[in-house]
């Protein structure tokens, strides 16, 4: 069932970011009454699961993305989300795209790479199956104002809960390669400091306007993920990626990374072409035709990389972690992962349109 969601498309990301979370997102106190470090009903006992190191009660939570700021990351760990994941910063502040930034497709069944790259359609309404497409950018403030954010909602994770500290480099467009890669070292020291216990680099933006995404680009991956860890030592490093169509591609970054990272997040988004019905851009402004669908449409490939990432683990004899990300709404989905060899698995879309999602997976376990 789809309900009020938390971050409303129907907003400004400004507004959002200003006077969100909505719907139960903004009346948690109705659904518990819970504080930072207390413990709900269906939490008496100690947390039982590893993640990266930290204990949680349920492997579950929210990628980057729809967690704007400490706000909503708090509202998210109250909602029982634990697993939470603070929207990817960078080191200085960028402006997000125009609205709107959310709209829904209208696509069912299985968004193959071949079918995405036919294009979609978007349509008014959010129904299920939902799938959406999303256009951000990777907007982000000043340092000095995420880092106390960040801060603020590291602390407020309770007992059996973690909050994950998302960045990504910024491009100075000057070619300099070597400026992009200490740009990345920086915003991972500038996490660190927030004393975030898990770092995520997002190596899978899609909506920057590069052909290419840093993720295919397996020496430079393993040149950044290599230049973090020198920085932050023992703290866990996440690395998000795309869908690879191509397993041998697949393999060798396994084989290149999968012993300097500690864990490993799939999917990002899909791309594909999103027009109105009316044969318009569905989201207005240069380089923004192709946009990351996401939702129940990719379920299927953020499945399948899962698997792919847990057999390839097994066969190089590896220990990073897997995040499976993508398409899950429902105690089913997070089975599915979990059964694929996902240690953690998040859901962005689905829990944005159900903010119980957490509470309920809880439930029905
Ligand atoms: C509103 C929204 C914003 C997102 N922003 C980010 C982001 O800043 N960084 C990132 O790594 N992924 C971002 N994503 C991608 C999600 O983390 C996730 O990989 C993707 O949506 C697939 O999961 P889903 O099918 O559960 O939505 C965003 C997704 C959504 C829906």
């Amino acid at each position: 069932m789809l309900r009020e969601p938390f971050y409303d498309p129907k907003k400004s990301y400004e507004e959002n970011y200003a006077r969100g979370p909505f719907g139960a997102f903004a009346e948690t106190e109705k659904f518990q009454n819970r504080g930072p470090s207390s413990q709900g009903p269906d939490e008496a006992s100690e947390p039982k699961y590893d993640f990266l190191g930290n204990k949680v009660y349920l492997p579950f939570g929210i990628p980057a993305g729809p967690l704007l700021n400490a706000r909503f990351v708090k509202a998210a760990l109250d909602m029982r989300f634990d697993i939470a994941t603070y929207k990817t910063v960078r080191t200085q502040e960028y402006p997000c795209h125009p609205h709107p930034n959310v709209v829904a497709v209208d696509f069912e069944g299985n968004l193959s790479v071949e079918k995405a790259a036919g294009g979609l359609t978007s349509k008014e309404n959010y129904d299920e199956p939902l799938s959406i497409t999303n256009s951000f950018g990777v907007p982000s403030t000043d340092p000095e104002i995420w880092q106390k954010d960040l801060a603020d909602a590291v602390k407020y994770a309770g007992t059996g809960q973690v909050v994950v500290g998302s960045f990504q480099g910024t491009k100075k467009g000057d070619g300099n390669v070597e400026g992009f890669v200490s740009d990345f070292v920086l915003a991972a020291r500038l996490v660190k400091e927030t004393g975030a216990k898990i770092l995520e680099v997002n190596f899978s933006c899609p909506n920057e306007g590069t052909a290419h995404l840093l993720c295919f680009d397996i020496p430079m991956v393993r040149r950044v993920s290599e230049a973090i860890k020198n920085e932050i030592g023992d703290t866990p490093l996440v690395i998000k990626i795309a869908y690879y169509e191509d397993q041998k591609a697949l393999k060798k970054l396994v084989q290149d990374v999968g012993n300097i990272v500690d864990g490993i997040s799939a999917i990002n988004t899909i791309g594909s072409a999103v027009r109105t019905k009316s044969g318009e851009q569905a989201l207005p402004g240069e380089g923004r035709l192709v946009s990351g669908v996401c939702g129940e449409a990719i379920k299927w490939a953020g499945l399948e990389m899962t698997e792919r990432l847990a057999k390839l683990r097994e066969e190089l004899g590896m220990k990073f972690a897997i995040v499976g990300v993508g398409g899950v709404s429902s105690v089913e989905d997070f089975k599915k992962y979990r059964a694929a060899g996902a240690d953690a698995v998040m859901s962005a879309t689905g829990a944005m349109w159900n903010p119980l999602l957490a509470r309920g997976i809880k439930k029905e376990l």
